[in-house]
């Protein structure tokens, strides 16, 4: 090692920080998650208490599951994976450690205001003026950290897994500034910048890049990384990750009609939303795909390593959900699925399926590294925590496709006479045991969380902190 250049450190002390926090809010997320699921079932335990009230406390989970689980995890994998490809340390370091307090004000923020009663309404995009230029400097931040480490890099390619990175950040930062827009009425007030069906049409273009975007180009970036990593192998084919990037990335941005269908949206907007949606199969398969072959020659690895089953299962149940909602898109098939639980079974097959098990995996293979450790304290407890997430899901996903699909067809049935067949409040009833098994499948998938953070708990305290160095051929020392 030549003196004059000494070794240059990664800065993994923020990466530390978010995969820490990304276990933390995935208990607390998911345990909201049960606790509303045991609402539905038992409305009792609302216990008259308006901050506890279902209302209140569903925005809490999906901010909690999708912004504080999620968005730690992919905080965490995007700065790992960025420095490691481009072979040099973050841009802005202290910039970076801002990202990651501002994001942990903009989640206490959200625990302590949506249980108030704060919010602008807004599906996924609740929090009020105030968070939401919080959320924009942080996100802002964000985007000069990992484009500055880009734009620094060591190596003249840019590796693939940085292109869906990148797309998420530059995305999200343009959804939630132009669904943001709003005219303050007051510290936690405030009144949407639109209007009637363009305010609708704004929410759904959002919502949906918000799933595009946020819960899955951000994800395919972890499975362009580590699934490689954790396989040992290169990706299947690197040809069809770029035309996978772009084409799902031109394609998602036109579907969001899908959810408005039968409203005052103009038909032929429904109609695009639908045809976009259709198309969108092939790339997310595509993907899929490409992510699962890369196993190819190495499949022998999912009998003995728990951590590569949390990857390639999350890539099943990324096709089963990409399968599913294409035809949920189709006209005549959402006019019996929407405002079903068909569509919550649809999208947790999307959240607890796919997101939270890459994310799971991704972060098992970070924790034992970044604390200096071979492996996580127990591995038996990987496989322990793999099976009862995978029961939890198949659970919670039965129910309520069975619950949809009977709740669709008992609200359209007609007697002869033109009358309806069933009153509304005979469908809730027969909802009922659904509600129990999708609790129960939450429980499971909770529990699962909870041996995931003793296991962590238990590898930090044995563990410490780990500085690894840019390889010496890129900083110019000698080797
Ligand atoms: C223990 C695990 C979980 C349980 C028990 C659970 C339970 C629930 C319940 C009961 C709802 C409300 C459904 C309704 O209004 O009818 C819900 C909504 C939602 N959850 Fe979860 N959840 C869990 C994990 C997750 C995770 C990990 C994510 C995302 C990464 C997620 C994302 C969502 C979203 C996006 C919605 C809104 C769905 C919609 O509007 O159709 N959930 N969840
Ligand atoms: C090819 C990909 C996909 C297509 C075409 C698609 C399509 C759809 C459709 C048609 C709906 C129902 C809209 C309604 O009736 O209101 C829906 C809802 C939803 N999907 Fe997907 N989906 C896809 C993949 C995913 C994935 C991978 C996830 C999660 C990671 C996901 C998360 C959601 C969420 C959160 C909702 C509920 C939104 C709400 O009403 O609050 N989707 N999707």
């Amino acid at each position: 090692m030549n003196e004059q250049t000494p070794p240059v450190p990664y800065h993994d002390t923020v990466v530390r920080q978010f995969t820490l926090m990304a276990v933390v809010w995935g208990v607390v997320g998911m345990l909201v998650g049960v606790f509303i699921a045991a609402q539905l079932a038992w409305p009792e335990l609302n216990f008259g208490i308006p901050w506890l009230s279902y209302g209140r406390l569903r925005p809490l989970h999906t901010n909690a599951v999708i912004f504080a689980f999620g968005g730690c995890a992919l905080f965490a994998t995007s700065y790992w994976c960025v420095q490691r490809t481009s072979q040099v340390p973050l841009f802005m370091p202290k910039l970076a450690s801002f990202t990651f307090w501002g994001w942990q004000a903009v989640i206490v923020a959200a625990a302590i205001s949506l249980p108030l009663g704060y919010t602008s309404g807004k599906e996924y995009a609740e929090l009020e003026w105030p968070i939401d230029i919080l959320i924009a400097a942080v996100w802002v931040s964000y985007a000069v950290v990992f484009f500055g480490t880009v734009g620094t890099r060591k190596v003249r390619h840019i590796y693939v897994a940085n292109w869906f990175y990148g797309s998420f950040i530059l995305t999200v930062a343009i959804l939630h500034i132009v669904q943001s827009a709003e005219i303050p009425a007051g510290w936690m007030k405030s009144y949407s910048a639109y209007a009637g069906v363009q305010d609708a049409m704004v929410q759904w273009w959002y919502g949906h890049n918000a799933v595009g975007f946020f819960l899955t180009a951000g994800f395919l970036g972890m499975m362009y990384y580590f699934i490689p990593k954790q396989a040992e192998r290169p990706v299947y084919s690197y040809r069809l990750s770029i035309v996978h990037f772009w084409a799902l990335i031109f394609t998602y941005m036109w579907a969001g009609p899908h959810h408005l269908h039968y409203t005052a949206l103009p038909d032929w907007t429904q109609s695009v939303g639908m045809l976009f949606s259709l198309i969108l199969l092939a790339p997310s398969w595509g993907g899929m795909i490409n992510g699962v072959m890369t196993l190819s020659g190495a499949w022998h690895k999912l009998r003995d390593d728990p951590v590569l089953r949390f990857m390639i299962v999350a890539l099943s149940f990324y096709g089963m959900a990409t399968f599913e909602g294409p035809m949920m898109s189709i006209k005549t098939v959402n006019a019996l699925s929407h405002y079903t639980d068909w569509t919550v079974g649809h999208v947790h097959a999307g959240a607890l399926g796919w997101v939270g098990l890459i994310s799971m995996g991704c972060l098992y293979f970070l924790i034992p590294r970044l604390f200096g450790r071979k492996a996580m304290h127990s591995v038996p407890a990987i496989e322990l925590h793999f099976w009862i997430s995978t029961i939890g899901i198949v659970l919670y996903i039965a129910a309520m496709w069975i619950a949809g699909v009977m709740q669709g067809l008992m609200w359209r049935a007609v007697n002869a006479d033109g009358t309806l067949t069933y009153t509304f409040v005979e469908a809730v009833k027969a909802t009922y045991p659904f509600y129990v098994v999708r609790f129960l499948g939450g429980l499971l998938y909770l529990a699962g969380m909870v041996v995931m953070a003793w296991n962590t708990w238990m590898t930090v305290a044995n563990g410490r902190a780990v500085r690894f160095h840019v390889p010496a051929a890129t900083t110019g020392a000698a080797a």
